[in-house]
């Protein structure tokens, strides 16, 4: 079937099953196009939140659709394919955070949102990239167990006197991304402002116009006077960019996420016709999991 076939069908679907399609940013602009929101990791698992709708279909990697069920536990919650995994998510586990925490017994837990049910259900707080400093500033106690992203809890402790205790986990993608690459890209496009998510190396970051989620990008890019940008983060959000923003020009020097790149849509559309793959957790890890996403989100209302 043609990609504008899939389209109308996935559209009517979702008419039929009272559905919606939650899209992560990264995802390829045939996917935009079925999307009821476009968005990062926090605004996603805020419109999870106060959908009404009776079936949720996660267009993004394991950890998002499974944040989606965590918060809306009476919705279906389907993810088209579940080879899309977050390999950054699955670089803690529980038996070795339940290590972390007796070493260090006076730390609060702050666990990235890519993480899996289980290990928000032994974390205290949940952040994402959009809110790391936030939170880690929210916390009362002195000392922050931060797992797994280590370049974002070198980031947030680079912005904060509390003292951050690191895990090893990494994305591969932003990882990678070097200095020598955004030194050059600069040289390349002198007038270009470069904007960083904070899952880089922390040289990165500072060398950066400014650190951002993947949204943030798309509101700083709007507001910004700057006609160019170099864009530190997965490839694919710089279609994003080029869409809502025609008129300013964007150069990636980030690689591609293959694990985002799993949901397409015939996948989305077999599992809409099908029901297919439903997220299910365990109720207790369920709702241990959701205190750390509700103090998450209380903090983002009181802002
Ligand atoms: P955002 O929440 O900024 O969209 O980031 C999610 C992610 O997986 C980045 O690699
Ligand atoms: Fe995970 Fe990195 Fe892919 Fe984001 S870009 S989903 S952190 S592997």
């Amino acid at each position: 079937m043609a990609n504008k076939e899939l389209i109308e069908k996935i559209r009517k679907l979702k008419k039929e099953k009272n559905a919606v399609c939650l899209v992560h940013n990264y995802q390829t602009p045939d996917i935009y196009e079925i999307a009821d929101y476009i968005g990062d990791s926090l605004d996603l698992s805020q419109a999870a939140a106060r959908t009404d709708a009776d079936i949720i279909v996660f267009c993004g990697v394991d950890f998002m659709a499974e944040s989606a069920k965590i918060l809306s536990p009476e919705k279906k919650v389907l993810h088209p394919n579940r080879q899309a995994m977050c390999p950054m998510a699955h670089m803690v586990t529980p038996i070795a955070l339940r290590e972390k925490k007796k070493q260090y017994p006076d730390a609060e837990v702050a666990c990235y949102v890519n993480t899996t049910t289980d290990i928000k259900a032994e974390s205290d707080i949940c952040t994402t990239s959009a809110n790391a400093v936030d939170i880690v500033n929210s916390v009362k106690k002195d000392h922050i167990i931060f797992v797994p992203d280590r370049n974002l809890g070198q980031y947030a402790q680079s912005q904060t006197s509390k003292k951050i205790i690191l895990w090893d986990g990494y994305c591969y993608v932003h990882d990678k991304i070097s200095l020598e690459s955004a030194k050059r890209a600069k040289a390349l496009y002198p007038n270009a402002e470069l904007i960083a998510h904070p899952e880089c190396r922390l040289e990165v970051l500072n060398r950066a116009d400014a650190v951002c989620s993947t949204s943030q990008m798309l509101t700083y890019a709007k507001k910004s006077h700057a006609k160019e940008f170099i864009v530190a983060t997965e490839e694919g959000m710089v279609k994003r960019l080029e869409r809502e923003f025609p008129l300013k020009k964007f150069h990636a020097i980030g690689g591609i996420c293959t694990q985002m790149k799993e949901i397409t849509l015939h996948n989305v559309c077999e599992s809409l016709e099908k029901e297919q793959f439903e997220i299910e957790l365990d109720e207790n890890l369920r709702k241990k999991a959701k205190i750390a996403l509700d103090r998450m989100l209380e903090i983002r209302k009181k802002k």
